[in-house]
């Protein structure tokens, strides 16, 4: 099997050749998802940062449109979002067109090849074709660098409680806060970090955006923020805050910090592989939930996946609410609708009493590199699950629960191809359950090298990549405790023409 049938997934997206990283510029317009990525189209290894550019009428269909961005004298373009400007605040659009601007991060790779400080600054960079090409503003950068290693990322959106355009970049181990009323003059408000999260990497692409809480009239500010590294499973991850934004400051809520300071659970993934994740502009759900994207991958070994036309996928987008849990503020993901509404075939298994290991499908009944899998326990009290996915060659991925600790887990070291990297499989990955809950839920998301596992209605989400000889063929699961039983199980081809 060439690697290309091997590996490519069947639902996420990945381009067409070259090297991939973050998610940048996400907006919706006039019927369109407009995903642009850190891309190098020369190497299947990081260099010298484009923008690249995918649409979509669906989320899940992506049509690679030519790159966006180039690097130019100022540098590579790094990471960074895109806005609509409706009112032409910035005064770029013309003959009524309202301009979409993107802002991006120069990065200087002489000045950081000279060690200097002042290497990243940001610029920006508008469309009047709804995002297909861009002109750069003559001006740029229009954020020097204030003395700031790793000063980067900057996400802009509008405020529409302070009427102003708010921006957050990350710059070292801290973020900045930006306001402006014309996309151009930005102005520096406050600064957030210190003493508070996780603080063993770098901060990297944070977003900022109001929500409702879920069922109530409550709107609290999100803050995510991601780290490389010092992930709950080493190398790069995503964490959040939540509190509030009062045009100029960002304030966490008091409990959420002290739950913070007590146990740091706060990840928008425990999993190893969705990283640099932020949401679109120009769009929210109908009751309000943000739309999310991220990087399937990690910078401990993206670079050596063996994948070899092209490196990294995304996961699938998500949407992203806010709910009360015990008191404490949590977000909570679950894959867009889009996605899960491809149902094809359908098995399903009631009542199932989980002791021996139970085949619950093979291939030949559903596609399981392309599959969702939706389970109940009425009563897990202490007890434990493990689900095998496994192929004839005697490569196996295996995740699950374990009951005494109450951490969800993931076993990738016989997963197939692992020894590119000694960071890929070296640990079994873990994730301490949110939920105090006696019922456990469970929607999981098969693609051929990637599975990502939504508990308790998104508390926990966990994303791993992986690389099998060959296809997954039969999936299957056990448990010690011989009154284990699961209320439902489900399986569904997801069908993608
Ligand atoms: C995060 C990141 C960003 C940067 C980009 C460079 O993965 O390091 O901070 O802008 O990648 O490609």
């Amino acid at each position: 099997m060439s690697e290309e049938q091997l590996f490519r997934p069947n639902f996420h997206f990945t381009p067409k050749s070259g090297w991939m990283n973050d998610p940048n510029g996400m907006f919706y317009y006039k019927d369109y998802y407009h995903l642009y990525y850190q891309h190098y189209p020369d190497d299947n290894v990081w260099g010298p940062m484009h923008w690249g550019h995918a649409t979509s009428s669906d989320l899940v269909t992506w049509k690679e449109q030519p790159i966006a961005l180039y690097p130019d004298e100022l540098g590579y373009i790094f990471s960074g979002s895109a806005v609509v400007d409706h009112d032409n605040t910035s005064g770029f659009g013309k003959n009524g067109i309202p301009p979409i601007i993107a802002m991006f991060t120069y990065h200087n790779p002489k000045k950081a090849e000279a060690k200097k400080t002042d290497v990243e600054t940001q610029g920006i960079a508008y469309s009047l074709d709804e995002g297909l090409t861009w002109t750069k503003y003559d001006r740029n950068p229009v954020i020097k660098n204030p003395g700031a290693r790793d000063f980067r990322d900057p996400k802009v959106s509008w405020d529409a409680e302070h009427k102003q355009w708010n921006m957050v970049l990350a710059a070292g181990q801290e973020t900045y806060f930006y306001s402006s009323a014309n996309l151009k003059d930005w102005e520096l408000l406050s600064t957030f970090g210190e003493g508070i999260g996780n603080h063993d990497g770098v901060w990297e692409c944070p977003d900022l955006f109001p929500l409702k809480v879920q069922d109530t009239d409550e709107t609290k500010w999100v803050h995510l923020v991601s780290i490389n590294p010092g992930g709950p499973n080493g190398g790069s991850a995503t964490q959040y805050f939540i509190g509030d934004f009062d045009g100029k400051k960002f304030m966490v809520d008091e409990n959420f910090k002290d739950e913070m300071q007590k146990k740091h659970d706060f990840w928008a993934d425990f999993g190893k592989d969705n990283y640099a994740g932020v949401t679109w502009s120009n769009i929210s759900t109908s009751d309000g939930a943000k739309l999310f994207i991220g990087w399937m991958s990690n910078w401990q070994y993206a670079n050596e996946v063996p994948t070899e036309t092209w490196r990294s996928a995304m996961t699938v987008p998500r949407e992203l609410r806010l709910v009360k849990s015990d008191g404490i503020y949590r977000l909570v993901f679950r894959p867009t609708d889009e996605i899960i509404g491809h149902r094809g075939k359908k098995h399903k298994e009631g009542g199932v009493t989980v002791n021996e290991e139970t085949k619950l499908v093979d291939s030949e009944t559903i596609d399981l590199s392309r599959a969702e899998l939706i389970f109940d326990i009425s009563d897990i009290e202490d007890g434990g699950f493990n689900f095998k996915l496994t192929n004839s060659g005697g490569d196996e991925l295996s995740f699950g629960y374990n009951g005494n600790d109450k951490n969800f887990y993931v076993d990738r070291s016989k997963s197939g191809k692992i020894d590119f990297s000694k960071n890929f499989a070296n640990t079994i990955i873990t994730a301490p359950r949110i939920s105090k809950a006696t019922s456990l839920s469970g929607r999981i998301l098969l693609d051929k090298t990637s599975i990502e596992l939504f508990y308790d209605d998104g508390l926990n989400v966990m994303t791993e990549i992986f690389f099998p000889n060959a296809p997954f063929e039969t999936l299957s699961i056990q448990s010690d405790d011989d009154k284990l039983k699961l209320k439902h199980v489900e399986i569904h081809e997801l069908k993608f023409n």
